[in-house]
């Protein structure tokens, strides 16, 4: 289905929510379709934010689907941990691992989605003739490590790439962009063709994330 044919998913990232009170914060988003679980290990990104026991957690006080985001060095090694704390879809870097295409195969083998996720720096061509391979592309928009973050407008760029590629092959591959993503930011971006954003700020930020979830699901309509 091309991304015209769907309504926005909209996944609330939980780097931004009180830490001290995660239930309720998850309570705050329930208008969301996924939750985006940002794990930071302080080496492949200059911060550390959480690790699989959270994640369990999280999968404890929500039904909706966990997106998660391993901005880790090594993945292979950890994925595993990720699969048990109730991720559905697993999201890795592509500058962390020599053979994504063995990893992506090995999570769809375990029952989980498979996403990769690529810098800001990163290209994207060299990824496309593998993309049946992934149920999902993170596109960065800020460079990978914090909340808060300017939107960088030319990694739009990749998404249209992106979007040509899976709908001229009729790949079934769901692009997501992540940073940066407001009122302001997210139009431009489901232009460009993307079908999931991920919202920190903009969402737990406001004075309701769930007003804010609902008007950013209105702005990605197309
Ligand atoms: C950054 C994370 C993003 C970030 C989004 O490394 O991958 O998911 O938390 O936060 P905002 O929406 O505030 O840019
Ligand atoms: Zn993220």
């Amino acid at each position: 289905m091309s991304e015209a044919s769907r309504s926005p998913i909209i996944a609330p990232s939980i780097l931004a929510a009180d830490f001290s009170c995660l239930d309720r914060e998850l309570e705050a988003v329930s208008h969301a379709d996924w939750i985006h679980v940002d794990v930071m290990d302080g080496h492949f990104v200059p911060n550390l934010s959480f690790g699989a026991d959270v994640t369990k957690a999280v999968s404890r006080h929500t039904d909706k689907p966990l997106d998660v985001h391993l901005m880790i060095e090594d993945p292979e090694r950890w994925v595993d941990s990720y699969i048990n704390a109730g991720a559905s879809c697993v999201i890795f870097h592509v500058e962390a691992t020599e053979d994504p295409v063995s990893l992506a195969r090995y999570l769809r083998s375990q029952g989980v989605r498979a996403g990769f996720s690529l810098r800001p720096g990163t290209a994207i061509e060299p990824y496309l003739p593998d993309l049946h391979e992934f149920d999902e592309v993170l596109v960065m928009s800020v460079e990978p490590g914090f909340g808060g973050q300017k939107f960088m407008p030319e990694q739009l760029e990749k998404v249209r790439t992106l979007r040509k590629e899976i709908d001229s092959r009729g790949l079934e591959v769901t692009i997501e962009i992540d940073g940066g993503i407001s009122a302001s930011t997210i139009a431009q971006a489901a232009e460009a063709g993307c079908d999931a954003y991920v919202a920190g700020s903009a969402v737990y930020k406001a004075e309701v994330p769930n007003d804010a979830v609902d008007e950013l699901r209105a702005l990605a309509t197309l």
